[in-house]
């Protein structure tokens, strides 16, 4: 059954340290991150912003995002912060650790990270991260954190351009259910997943959290596999080999016939988008 979205049920499942949000629950909205960034304009300093759908929902580089109503999880996260500039890559990697920790705990479904901050499981997509960051002129430093989530909680039809790389928890479920059924598994309640991603993201937001690097490196889904680098108009196959203490994807570069090169290099997110190869 699909759970309305209700923020007292939210707040139900809140940890003990998750400090007080603004909640803002849409039926529809253009995007949740757009809306975000005008409360904060507003001087909203900590926000969570909700929607059961989206008409314009965002995606990196770019992209749309597909956010049908009843389908999911659109939210975005807004705190204020006097980061350092140089953190603005550990807000999308922490953000991406954050989810799938709390996608596993309330769905008991492993979930792993496609460089550098999408969700998947068992090789397929089910969550989009998109965080934007505010920089302040005065400090040089990150004034304030959009981190913006969309999650396939319930469905298994996908349009025709993203149908061979998305799925839902949902639908995740009942393929490794059949697969095992011993496996302990249940299609969460949106309002508990909302509240364990709040609950996950808290040490970031207050500047406390623990070094995550070595778990984000392991839940990696892309780590020794083939993928192809999109950078533009310019593409090319490479290897993946591991993830640097910046979280730059490390990649070595083949030849059009497959065989490695041995020429390193090292990807920081921004423009590029890596495709894991056939
Ligand atoms: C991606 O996969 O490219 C990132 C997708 C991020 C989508 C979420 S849904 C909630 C928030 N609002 C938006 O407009 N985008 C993000």
């Amino acid at each position: 059954m699909i759970s309305e979205i209700n923020e007292e049920k939210i707040k139900d499942y809140f940890s003990e340290k998750v400090q007080t949000y603004q909640f803002e629950i849409h039926d529809e909205i253009d995007s949740t991150n757009a809306r975000a960034k005008q409360l904060y304009a507003e001087g909203t300093e900590r926000a969570v912003v909700i929607a059961e759908s989206q008409t314009k929902g965002r995606g990196r580089l770019g992209r749309s995002f597909y956010s049908p109503k009843g389908n999911g999880i659109y939210m975005s996260i807004l705190f204020k912060t006097g980061r350092e500039a140089t953190d603005a890559v550990k807000v999308t990697t922490f953000a991406a650790v954050a989810v799938s920790r709390a996608v596993e705990r309330v769905s008991g479904l492993k979930a792993g990270i496609k460089w550098v901050n999408d969700i998947y499981i068992n090789e397929k997509k089910v969550c989009g991260i998109l965080t934007e960051a505010g920089f302040s002129n005065e400090s040089r430093g990150i004034d304030y954190v959009i981190a913006g989530i969309g999650i396939n909680v319930y469905g298994r039809e996908f349009p025709e351009d993203i149908r061979d790389i998305a799925t839902s928890i949902e639908a995740e479920i009942d393929r490794t259910a059949r697969n095992n059924e011993n496996a302990a598994l249940q299609t969460p309640d949106r309002n508990q997943l909302i509240a364990e991603i709040l609950n996950q993201m808290e040490p970031f937001v207050t500047g406390e959290e623990t070094d995550y690097l070595e778990e984000y490196r392991e839940r990696s889904v892309i780590i020794g596999k083939r993928v192809n680098v999109i950078n533009g108009n310019v593409q090319y196959p490479a290897l993946a080999v591991g993830i640097d203490d910046d979280c730059g994807l490390i990649v070595e570069r083949e030849e059009i016939d497959g065989n490695v090169t041995g020429e390193r290099k090292v990807i920081t997110a921004g423009e590029v988008s890596i495709r894991l190869q056939k």
